[in-house]
């Protein structure tokens, strides 16, 4: 191209750009992106708030200013004005209480995910109210599947199609379907239609019954019952025998009633259950909501494992949900993940790969195993045998010779260590293992952490302080146990045994609260509540009054504890300079109020200084 030409392109091009940017409205000229970001500023300042900190060197502030996701300065307005520049955004909060995000320690978050898609079946006490709980749900179910559009209907039947070829062959096909709750029964047989329509009608209505079938599991997960049509899809009859470690309850003929104990329900699962990665997934983004919904920013993820589930699963949760959510940017809550024991090698070889972090939603905690079971099905470990049951002390689920062999290599290899123990001789025997730990690997910052340390003999809680172990206790357990403890273990041992935090704290542990959700529900400022007041609904006094705490013990070890307790308090569990940005804003307008009558939820929710709820 001849040079004359060129620069008369050339300036015809000059030209255009000076004529469109002058067509452009005039403050918008300067925010180009080539306009260098001034770096003086904070992108948000809070003011006029009341903010408790959970930071002992400055514990209330009234303002804060953020940048980049974390906290840039806190303190006065006086201090944290300059930093307000033409694109700051304000958040005057009339004095409103603001608490760091709360961090909920204990957590099985995909599974609670799963379950706030099922029938709310907790706090349900008579047969009629149950079984209204599970017709509405079955309506509800059904009335959704109506409401689909033809093209969806095309999709049931061509999937259904598949489905329904599987079903024949597994011969159901001339069989009796009885629906529990929608209250009818249908006949299909062969003879009626022709072979392919009927099929495709059994198909169609298999690929609706899938959720018509019914599965309801009892709240600690040991035990469930399941209607006809899954029993029959499991092809549990009067002539299948209980599997070891199960039983299949039955009518005096020998009849399966439908209720599942123990491993038992592993005959339903094996064919209902197959939670699709998708519903898994969908599950986490509901979790998610759920706890930012509670005020929760960050949560420590045990898993899905209990003993008798394949550790695999927890892996997949990780590689086929948390991975996912990670590398589609779906993550909108911290979490800290633990994986069973047994596999502490690939937890190790996958943090020497990644680090700790894969950003800074996803975090590598560490390992966690089990000792005992759990007092509602008779299976924590205690000194004494149950109430009415002279020769049951509960139940050991791991070998202590595995068990130490495995904490030793996890701790050498620089993983936090969790373990589960409810009973009294349970956590007696993790406190000697802990001596056998420090002896055997040296005095080291291990955060070493008993899951629920429910149960507590005389003097116990005095050994958490020697070698700073972390109590991971869960409040709202208690509002159930005040009533029922005392059945299974007698009172007087309840009484002297049972949820002992003040003693902890007494003793030297380090506290951090969690709800065990799905098994309680996330709810940190109930929790907080409950660790204060130990008042169960109904009640006028509190259960074991001298283990209260104080709301501030209560806020921290909902916050700054249970930070420190899971190894992430250098960037959460505080309103400090440098950490991240995580924060809830509650309806009370002052401290005086809030201490008073602490709300039951939260106005909205912050993760890294962007509104994440409502
Ligand atoms: C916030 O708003 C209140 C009135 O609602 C006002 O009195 C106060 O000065 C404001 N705070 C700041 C820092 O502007």
């Amino acid at each position: 191209m001849p040079l004359a030409a060129h620069s008369a392109l050339l300036a015809a091009a000059v030209a255009i750009v000076a004529a469109v940017s002058l067509l452009v409205p005039p403050p918008f000229r300067f925010s180009f992106p080539w306009t260098p970001r001034d770096h003086r500023f904070a992108d948000m300042v809070l003011t006029s708030a009341t903010i408790y900190t959970a930071d002992p060197a400055r514990p209330f502030a009234d303002a804060m200013a953020v940048r980049d996701g974390r906290v840039l300065r806190i303190g006065t307005y006086q201090s944290v004005k300059e930093l307000k520049g033409r694109h700051t955004r304000e958040l005057n909060l009339s004095g409103n209480v603001v608490l760091p995000g709360f961090i909920d320690s204990h957590v099985h978050f995909i599974e609670g995910g799963l379950q706030l898609a099922r029938v709310p079946l907790r706090g349900v006490r008579s047969k009629d109210d149950f079984i209204a709980r599970v017709k509405e749900a079955v309506t509800v179910i059904s009335q959704l599947n109506k409401s689909g559009s033809s093209l969806r209907v095309m999709l049931f039947l061509v999937l259904a199609f598949a489905k329904a070829l599987y079903q024949y062959f597994l011969d159901l096909l001339s069989e009796q379907i009885s629906i529990l709750g929608s209250g009818f029964s249908e006949e299909v047989g062969t003879t009626m239609f022709g072979e392919v329509t009927s099929l495709l009608l059994l198909g169609w209505m298999i690929y609706h019954l899938k959720i018509l079938y019914v599965w309801l599991s009892r709240m600690d997960g040991h035990m469930g019952v399941a209607n006809s049509l899954a029993m029959k899809i499991a092809g549990i009859d009067k002539n299948t025998n209980d599997p070891i470690g199960g039983t299949i309850m039955r009518t005096t003929k020998g009849e399966p009633t439908g209720l599942l104990v123990d491993t038992a329900m592993k005959l339903i699962f094996d064919v209902i259950q197959k939670v699709s990665n998708r519903e898994r997934k969908e599950a986490l983004l509901r979790a998610s909501r759920h706890a930012l919904m509670r005020g929760v920013t960050t949560v420590v993820d045990v898993g899905s494992y209990f003993p008798g589930v394949s550790d695999e699963k927890t892996w997949q949760d990780f590689s086929d949900i948390y991975k996912w959510a990670h590398s589609m940017e779906k993550m909108i809550i911290r979490v800290c993940l633990f994986f069973p024991m047994p596999t502490w090698s690939r937890v190790s070889d996958l943090i020497d790969e990644n680090g700790r972090s894969l950003s800074q939603w996803i975090h590598l905690g560490g390992v966690k195993a089990f000792l005992d079971g759990s007092v509602g099905s008779s299976s924590a470990l205690f000194h004494e045998p149950y109430e009415g049951d002279p020769g049951n002390y509960g139940l050991q689920v791991t070998d202590m010779d595995t068990l130490l062999n495995r904490t030793l290599e996890s701790d050498k290899s620089g993983l936090q260590v969790a373990i589960h123990a409810i009973g009294d001789k349970a956590n007696d025997m993790l406190l000697d293992m802990v001596d056998m730990v420090v002896n055997l690997n040296g005095v080291k910052d291990r955060r070493f952490r008993i899951e629920h340390a429910q149960h507590l003999a005389p003097g116990a809680a005095n050994r958490f302080g020697k070698h700073g172990l972390i109590a991971s206790v869960q409040p709202d357990h208690l509002l159930d146990d005040a009533t029922s403890a005392g059945n299974k273990i007698g009172s007087e041992r309840a009484e002297r045994s049972s949820y002992t935090f003040r003693s902890l704290l007494t003793g030297g542990a380090q506290l951090a609260f969690g709800s065990d959700w799905p098994v309680s529900d996330i709810n940190p400022l109930q929790a907080i509540q409950t660790a204060m007041f130990r008042k169960p609904p109904g009640w006028e006094v509190p259960w074991i009054p001298a283990e209260c705490l104080t709301l501030d013990e209560s806020l921290k070890a909902h916050t700054i504890s249970a930070a420190y307790a899971c190894f992430l308090d250098h960037v959460v569990g505080s309103l400090s300079e440098g950490k991240y940005a995580d924060f809830v804003v509650l309806p009370s307008r002052s401290w005086d109020e809030f201490s008073t009558d602490v709300p039951g939820k939260v106005l909205a929710t912050y993760v890294s200084g962007k509104q994440a709820y409502p």
